[in-house]
């Protein structure tokens, strides 16, 4: 495989958009090299030792926050984590102090989700330290687009003319964002589904196909994401009921049989089980969904050490 001839060194992660295809290249091949540490007995190289790496999340996190946490460590790093709820953040400091604040200790790297679009891009201009968006609202989730570039690329498949199926809450997904900008630009068919609510207006012009029909979406589908039912950012009226939604959207086995018989299935977690996907499919063999977790780390430890570091000699690897 061609050295992807890159750098990522000091540059801030806060979309797939505005990556070209040569970095996402340069991530997945560090990320195969992080694996590789993952997999040992002992999973630690000192790679970012004397770094400093703080998790500023103002919003609930499992998988991200946990798997940034293990990324900065297994590469030596020294991680805080920061949840609002326990901050200052609740006694009415601004974002620009609280970034201030936390970059005045020496850190090297915020890695920061946010309910408000553009709040990492605002924390980039204003802070000397890497940012790594890990959620800005509805905008953007570039890791969870990396990892799940990752896991595809690991079941064999290369994006070119692949048809991917998004099925969901297209309207308040960054995950929906972040996977549909990276997957035109490597070339694949991409088809999204859902209620009409949650489909946001003009979306085509993100070079997608709007199906009004999960089935259509699915049909012959290499991939299918299913995205969670944002319950927390639903504002009014645009949810039909639970039981109408799993009924019409969520995908169960017999819906996915109209897809390829190796789709792969991805859904971000965490899941609604029963919603928009079934006990079933979040079970079956095709599903990738705790692929996703594990390859959320190599791929978090990859753009560490890649903006942290410049990509110098990963230590002790074979
Ligand atoms: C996603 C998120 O927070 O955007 N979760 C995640 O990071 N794994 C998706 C979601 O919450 O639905």
């Amino acid at each position: 495989m061609a050295k992807a001839n890159v750098s990522l060194s000091g540059k801030d992660i806060l979309d797939l958009a505005s990556m070209s295809v040569e970095e996402y290249e340069l991530v997945m091949q560090t990320a195969t090299e992080m694996k590789k540490i993952m997999k040992r007995d002992i999973k630690k190289v000192p790679s970012l030792r004397g770094k400093s790496i703080i998790n500023l999340f103002y919003e609930a996190s499992t998988r991200t926050r946990t798997s940034f946490e293990l990324a900065g460590k297994y590469l030596g790093a020294d991680v805080v984590n920061i949840t609002t709820s326990g901050s200052s953040v609740t006694k009415g400091e601004c974002l620009r102090d609280t970034i201030l604040t936390v970059q005045s200790m020496a850190c090297d790297a915020i890695v920061m989700r946010h309910p408000v679009e553009g709040a990492a891009a605002y924390a980039a201009k204003i802070s000397d330290a890497v940012i790594i968006n890990a959620g800005d609202g509805a905008h953007a989730h570039p890791t969870q687009g990396l990892l799940d570039m990752f896991t595809i690329r690991e079941k064999g498949k290369n994006f070119k003319g692949l048809k991917m199926a998004i099925i969901g809450d297209i309207l308040y997904s960054r995950v929906a964002r972040s996977n549909i900008a990276a997957w035109t630009k490597l070339g694949a068919d991409v088809n999204v589904a859902g209620p009409k609510t949650l489909i946001p207006y003009g979306i085509e012009q993100l070079g997608v196909t709007v199906h009004n029909r999960v089935e259509e979406a699915i049909e012959g589908a290499d991939v299918v994401d299913i995205l969670r039912i944002q319950l927390e950012r639903q504002k009014s009226g645009l949810f039909p009921t639970p039981r109408e939604y799993a009924r019409i959207f969520g995908i169960n086995e017999q819906k996915l049989k109209l897809a390829k018989t190796d789709v792969t299935v991805l859904h971000p977690g965490p899941m609604n089980r029963g919603l928009e996907i079934s006990w079933e499919v979040g079970y079956c063999d095709n599903a990738a969904i705790r692929d996703e977790v594990e390859n959320g780390v190599a791929v978090r430890m990859a753009l560490l050490f890649l903006t942290l570091t410049g990509g110098k000699k990963i230590e002790n690897i074979d």
